[in-house]
């Protein structure tokens, strides 16, 4: 049986960063996310007995450590449904992969999907999250719709995301400004590994409860302005750590900051725009969709951005009927 399935990244408002469980990926703490309209990948997926290993292209090229971290992930779904059959795999990004742009988010969630519905199994959405989480931890998040939450919990069972508000909850968009195609010099899962040992860490997650709990109050709110200041101000943390780990994790390039200042002049002439980035160059520029029009406008007189794609709260996680083979 061939199914496909499509998802979306997703972009974290109160981040994921450093594990309580390695092999399980249980994070340290709560984060709170959006997926992500434009940023998708389409993967399908078919067992097929007459195979004697995985066979996993992706965005039309076989990579041997992609396909390990692959048939790792199968190897989970092929335990649930009792299978053994070894599975063809086919996945396109619509978007770089690799840069920051949280491709293995779209792309275990899109996996989890396909593969568990290739092999028969009718799963519900928290069972669905747990499976994609432990691809990549934000993978989980790309499971539900719109607005989601990750919960903060210790147990296996109990780690997965949910919607907190549907699609349409709210018209904010992340505007994402491409700056380069480079590759990050060190992945995020390396990346987590180095939070444990960084004594601000101690800090944050101290303080991250009643982050987790403000931002929820102010998107029930609908209070842009302090969602803004809250978004960026938890971005600068998270790079803070970063930036003070053993090795140093700088992510930013000289154009990363040059939009990171050009967000703030924005906002002095009178624009709501507000930063947030992950483990990559690139920026995501949250601004309500009213804006999205003026902000562009802006964006496109500077001439090192390589590309913008614009994002409103997207879908979850579903099947499709077109086929990639
Ligand atoms: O799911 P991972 O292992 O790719 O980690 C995601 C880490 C950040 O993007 C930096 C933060 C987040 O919550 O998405």
């Amino acid at each position: 049986m061939k199914k496909t399935a499509i998802a979306p990244s997703n972009i974290a408002f109160i981040k994921y960063w450093g594990k309580k469980d390695e092999v399980l990926r249980l994070p340290e703490n709560a984060s709170i996310a959006m997926c992500l309209s434009n940023l998708l990948t389409t993967t399908t997926v078919e067992f097929d007995e007459s195979l004697k290993e995985d066979e996993v292209t992706i965005d039309g090229e076989k990579d041997a450590k992609k396909s390990k971290r692959v048939s790792g992930h199968l190897d989970l779904i092929r335990e649930i449904a009792k299978i053994k059959a070894r599975a063809t795999v086919v996945s396109k990004n619509n978007f770089p992969s690799g840069t920051g742009l949280s491709s293995s988010a779209s792309g275990f969630a899109a996996l989890t999907l396909a593969g568990v519905s290739a092999a028969g199994l009718d799963l519900s959405e928290k069972e669905l999250s747990i499976i994609a989480r432990k691809g990549s931890g934000s993978a989980c998040r790309s499971i539900p719709s719109g607005f989601v939450e990750w919960q903060d919990a210790d147990r296996d069972d109990m780690s997965f995301a949910y919607s907190i508000y549907p699609q349409d909850f709210w018209d904010i968009a992340d505007v994402v400004v491409v700056v380069s195609n480079e590759k990050k010099y060190i992945s995020t899962t390396e990346g987590h590994k180095s939070a444990n040992a960084n004594p601000f860490m101690k800090v944050r997650l101290e303080r991250i409860g009643e982050k987790i709990k403000r931002i929820k109050k102010i998107m029930d709110e609908k209070n842009f302005k302090e969602f803004g200041e809250l978004v960026e101000a938890e971005a600068l943390e998270l790079h803070s750590i970063m930036l003070t780990s053993d090795p140093p994790l700088l992510y930013w390039l000289p154009n990363t900051v040059l939009i990171m200042n050009f967000v703030r002049k924005l906002r002095e002439s009178g624009l709501p725009v507000y930063f947030t980035i992950n483990t990559g160059q690139d920026v995501h520029l949250i601004i309500e969709g009213k804006n999205v029009k003026k902000l562009i406008s802006e964006i496109e007189k500077i001439e090192q951005v390589k590309n913008i794609i614009v994002n409103h709260p997207g879908q979850g996680t579903h099947l499709s009927l077109s086929h990639l083979f």
